[in-house]
């Protein structure tokens, strides 16, 4: 279970203020809102790549608290805190446009249930500075 999440791509769409054309900004770009039957209200489409790196000499995801090895079968009660980076493209040479900071648990006694916190906060183009809180 070391290894739970793999390197994956998230693909996110967040509401965020009102554009009327579809601007491209990098990994973020602002959609039609009349699409989402939205008003006042931007719409933009954000494609990040997010990257858990569990192992090796600069791991990014960190194991802080491990349930004992008896007390259950599918590692209920695993905590890890993240400080992941996101990237424009799949590979991590890709150019990091922010941090992906926050925990994620295994919070289900019964099945594998993910419970994950994070704050994605940018550091390149038109959001630098910006940050985006997911639960
Ligand atoms: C788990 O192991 C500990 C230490 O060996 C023991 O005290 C405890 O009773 C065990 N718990 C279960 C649910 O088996
Ligand atoms: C992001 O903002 C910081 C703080 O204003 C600035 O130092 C940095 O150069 C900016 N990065 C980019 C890529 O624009």
């Amino acid at each position: 279970m070391a290894r739970f999440l793999p390197i994956f791509a998230t693909q996110i769409i967040f509401l965020l203020s009102s554009f009327t054309k579809i601007q491209v900004h990098g990994y973020a770009k602002t959609m039609n809102k009349n699409l989402m039957g939205l008003k006042k209200e931007k719409l933009t489409h954000f494609q990040i790549h997010w990257h858990d790196i569990q192992s090796g000499q600069n791991p990014t995801s960190i194991s802080v608290v491990r349930p004992p090895t008896n007390t259950s079968t599918n590692s209920f009660g695993i905590i890890n805190m993240i400080d992941n980076p996101l990237t424009a493209g799949p590979e991590m040479s890709s150019k990091m446009v922010g941090r992906a900071q926050g925990f994620y648990a295994l919070a289900s006694q019964e099945e594998v249930g993910l419970l994950m916190a994070m704050n994605f906060a940018f550091i390149e183009g038109k959001y630098n500075g910006s940050s985006i809180t997911v639960l």
